[in-house]
C-alpha cells in the first residue's frame, strides 16, 4: 500500500493540515492540525479538527503522532484537542515538535511575560524532535529534516516520496515563508530550501499553507520539479544573497498576522490552552506597546 495522504484545509487561515497513513487500520500521524479561533468573541472550538478524528475513526487508524513543523504565528494548534480525543479512545498520540522550540519559547515567555509555570525547556510536548530523527510509524519510517529559517524550530517530515515542508515553501506563485520573525533568518532558510531541493526527482512537497488568486484552488502539494525550477523567490539556481536580499525586503512590507498573539500563547504550550485563572475563565495577553502604552 502506497503512503495515504489526506489534506484538509482551514480557510480563515489558509492553513493545510495533513493525515497520512499506509491505509485502513494502520498507524497514522496527523501533521499541522488546526484549532478554530474566533478573536472577536474569543470562542474556541474544533470543527476543523472533528473532521480529521472522524477520519481517523473512519479509516480505523491509530494515531501515533500529531506533528508540528513550527511553532505556528497565524493559527492556533489543535494538536492538544486531538490528543485528548483520542485518549478517550484509548490512543495515546505522541505530539513533537522540532527541538528548536525552547529557544521560541523561551522568547515569547518573555514577550507575554509569563511565570515559573511555564517551563521553556519543552517539556509541553511528548518528543523534542532532533535532525535525522527516524519516527516509527508502522511499515512507514518519517524523517526528520531541520528546515529553520521561517523560525528556529522548522522541521520538515520526510515520508516515502513525500515531505511535509511546513512554511519553508509556499505554492511555486507564492515563494517561500517570511524569515523576520524571532529566531527567524533568511540565510538559514536558504539553505533549508537547497537541502529540501537536493531530495531524489520524483518527491512530492505538501504545504502547510497555500494563498491562491481569487477563484482558484488552493495546492496542498507541489512537485519538487516543480518548485525547483518555478518558485518565484528561491529557485534551484537562485544565489543566496539575491535571495536573502529578496526576502528581506519583502518581509519589510509585511504586516504582523492577525493572530499572532493568540497563536504562540497556544502553540508554545503544545496546542493548550492558558491555564484558568482564579475566577476560573482562560484569558490570552496582548503586549502592549507603541509612544502610549
Ligand atoms: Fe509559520
Amino acid at each position: 500500500m502506497p503512503l495515504q495522504v489526506q489534506s484538509y484545509f482551514h480557510a480563515a487561515t489558509s492553513t493545510w493540515s495533513h493525515l497520512i497513513s499506509n491505509g485502513d487500520g494502520t498507524p497514522a500521524a496527523i501533521i499541522d492540525p488546526v484549532l478554530d479561533f474566533d478573536p472577536a468573541s474569543g470562542r474556541v472550538s474544533a470543527e476543523s479538527a472533528q473532521a480529521i478524528l472522524a477520519a481517523v475513526h473512519a479509516h480505523k487508524l491509530r494515531v501515533d503522532w500529531i506533528l508540528e513543523t513550527h511553532a505556528h504565528a497565524d493559527h492556533l494548534s489543535a494538536a492538544d484537542w486531538l490528543k485528548r480525543r483520542l485518549a478517550e479512545d484509548g490512543v495515546s498520540a505522541r505530539v513533537g515538535i522540532g527541538a528548536g522550540i525552547v529557544a521560541v519559547q523561551q522568547h515569547w515567555k518573555a514577550v507575554f511575560g509569563l511565570g515559573d509555570e511555564f517551563a521553556i525547556d519543552g517539556s509541553d510536548f511528548d518528543h523534542l524532535i532532533a535532525d535525522g530523527e527516524a519516527l516509527p510509524l508502522g511499515e512507514l519510517r518519517i524523517e526528520a529534516l531541520s528546515t529553520p529559517g521561517h523560525t528556529s524550530d522548522g522541521m520538515s517530515y520526510h515520508v516515502e516520496d513525500a515531505v511535509f515542508v511546513g512554511d519553508t515553501l509556499f505554492s511555486p506563485s507564492a515563494g517561500t515563508g517570511r524569515c523576520d520573525f524571532p529566531g527567524g533568518d533568511a540565510a538559514t532558510q536558504y539553505r533549508s530550501i537547497q537541502r529540501l531541493y537536493a531530495l531524489p526527482a520524483q518527491t512530492r512537497l505538501f504545504l502547510c499553507h497555500d494563498y491562491p488568486p481569487r477563484d482558484a484552488e488552493p495546492r496542498e502539494m507541489v512537485d519538487l520539479v516543480e518548485q525547483r525550477s518555478g518558485n518565484a523567490q528561491l529557485r534551484r539556481d537562485t544565489a543566496e544573497a539575491d535571495y536573502v536580499a529578496l526576502r528581506t525586503a519583502r518581509d519589510a512590507t509585511l504586516p504582523q498576522p492577525r493572530l499572532l498573539y493568540p497563536s504562540l500563547q497556544v502553540n508554545i504550550r503544545a496546542g493548550r490552552l492558558p491555564p484558568p485563572e482564579a475566577a476560573g475563565g482562560r484569558y490570552l495577553r496582548i503586549p502592549l506597546s507603541g509612544d502610549s502604552a
